[in-house]
């Protein structure tokens, strides 16, 4: 299931990947319940387009680019290229050099104490990632916590966590699985705290809630692509429309709110692999599986380059922002024995250890870019004095969970739905807690992000 980055950048049309990619959007887009039952919806715009490709005019993930050209990762740290590690602290007048840990290196460790709230304990779990309550039979996959190689990552203190944020706000930018992050956060919280809503809108894409007694808001904004984008009436209707993506234009669903928050928590990526057409300074320069004589098919991780690129640009320009930016790193799906509508599922019961599984295909393409243009922008944090960029790198550490997902526990067995089997979110309570436990650690240590 997973593709060689090579050929994703040579823009072939792999049935396997757009459909997996497009599982959590339709899911969304359509509500529930609701069958989709999968048909060769390309075909007609593929053809036979995608056997003579033409690679010569294909436009390449840095053709835009003439600032920077990634280097191959620094080989002295394979497992994890990001690294986030503790700053050198003077102590007593004199350089004490702490010994540094990345936290995000490391295994998953039984923890029999977990869970820390349950699905009648805390109200915010969404359906589809109520696994409890749909009768998912091993409930193993809760009692896990992640123990970082070189030193330990303390599970989340939701006291501690409340008094750290007192007074301050905590903006969460992104899609279906940004939202599945709060509801883990607010479900850890709710051991001591359930917020109050003070939405400013009815629209469940954009929900405020506030903390009163420690004055601590917590605020979502929805955005598929963090760039502008809108669906067009283009290609076969419905979940498999195309989106226009205006990559040099930050969405202003987010852009014009975050500058009000003390933090900020961004994720993008299961979007990016659906049919798209490209456009920069309101000219289209491409397409992504549009397969449209004289229309640039470009290599599928184009887009996301330069919508991360144009976030981070956006960010950074921010005026009398002062915010603490957390980059949130993508969450690999575990779909097996099949693409997501092909009776592919997640079945496994237990986490891969490190050295079971690795990074590779879309995953690791994915994630690289997202370091790339997380060093660029770091490299520039610097001309906005009091910005903070910081990177939540957990992908390495969800790819070692393919028990977390709610597979088909996320609904009534009769319930005919879009991600029958859900391979893309996570159940809760489950691994996606460990965010929090990280967020907290990082909010603890605010001193550094490094990157090697
Ligand atoms: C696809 O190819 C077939 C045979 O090569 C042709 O008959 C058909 O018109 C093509 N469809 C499109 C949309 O190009
Ligand atoms: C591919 O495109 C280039 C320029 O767009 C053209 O010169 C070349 O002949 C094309 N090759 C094929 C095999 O169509
Ligand atoms: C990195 O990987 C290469 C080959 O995969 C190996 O030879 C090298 O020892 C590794 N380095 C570290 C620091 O693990
Ligand atoms: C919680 O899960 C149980 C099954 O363990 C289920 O019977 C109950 O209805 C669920 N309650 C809620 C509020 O989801
Ligand atoms: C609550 O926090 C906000 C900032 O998030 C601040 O503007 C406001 O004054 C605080 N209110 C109280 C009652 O402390
Ligand atoms: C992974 O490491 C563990 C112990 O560290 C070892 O027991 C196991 O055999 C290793 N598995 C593989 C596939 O290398």
């Amino acid at each position: 299931m997973e593709l060689p980055a090579t050929r994703l950048r040579k823009g072939l049309v792999i049935f396997p990947l757009i459909l997996l990619t497009i599982a959590p959007i339709l899911y969304l887009l359509f509500g529930y319940p609701l069958y989709y039952s999968s048909t060769s919806i390309y075909k007609h715009l593929t053809n036979s387009s995608s056997d003579h490709h033409n690679t010569s005019s294909e436009l390449h993930d840095n053709d835009y680019d003439d600032t920077y050209h990634p280097k191959p990762s620094s080989s002295d740290d394979n497992h994890s290229i990001s690294s986030y590690k503790e700053t050198p602290k003077k102590e007593n007048g004199r350089q004490k050099r702490k010994r540094e840990c990345d936290i995000f290196s490391g295994e998953w460790i039984p923890n029999p104490e977990a869970p820390y709230y349950t699905n009648t304990t805390c109200r915010a779990i969404h359906e589809h990632q109520n696994c409890i309550k749909y009768g998912r039979p091993d409930l193993g996959f809760m009692k896990w916590r992640w123990k970082p190689k070189e030193c330990d990552l303390p599970l989340f203190d939701p006291s501690e966590f409340l008094e750290m944020v007192r007074g301050k706000s905590m903006a969460f930018v992104g899609d279906s699985v940004s939202r599945n992050h709060v509801q883990s956060l607010i479900c850890l919280l709710s051991q001591v705290e359930d917020p109050e809503d003070d939405s400013r809108q009815q629209d469940f894409n954009f929900q405020r809630w506030i903390y009163k007694t420690y004055n601590f808001t917590i605020a979502t904004f929805w955005t598929t692509h963090l760039v502008r984008s809108e669906e067009t009436e283009t290609g076969p209707a419905g979940p498999n429309s195309f989106y226009n993506l205006y990559l040099d234009e930050p969405a202003p669903s987010w852009a014009s709110q975050i500058v009000e928050f003390d933090y900020v928590i961004i994720s993008s990526g299961q979007w990016f692999f659906r049919p798209l057409f490209l456009f920069d300074k309101q000219k289209r320069i491409g397409c992504l599986y549009c397969y449209i004589p004289g229309v640039r098919n470009v290599g599928a991780h184009f887009a996301y380059r330069r919508a991360l690129r144009t976030t981070f640009k956006t960010i950074l320009g921010l005026e009398n922002f002062k915010g603490e930016v957390f980059l949130r790193t993508f969450a690999p799906s575990h779909f097996e024995d099949g693409e997501w509508d092909k009776g592919g599922n997640c079945l496994k019961t237990r986490p891969y250890r490190s050295n079971e599984t690795e990074l590779e295909g879309m995953n690791l393409e994915t994630h690289n870019i997202q370091l790339d243009e997380f060093r660029i922008a770091k490299r520039d944090e610097n001309k906005n004095d009091g910005l903070n960029l910081r990177l939540l790198d957990v992908t390495r550490v969800m790819l070692l969970r393919p028990d977390g997902h709610p597979s088909r526990f996320g609904h009534k067995p009769e319930d005919k739905v879009v991600l029958y089997n859900d391979c893309v979110h996570w159940c809760l309570p489950g691994p996606i807690d460990s965010w929090n436990d990280f967020l907290l650690e990082m909010l603890k240590n605010r001193d550094l992000t490094r990157l090697p």
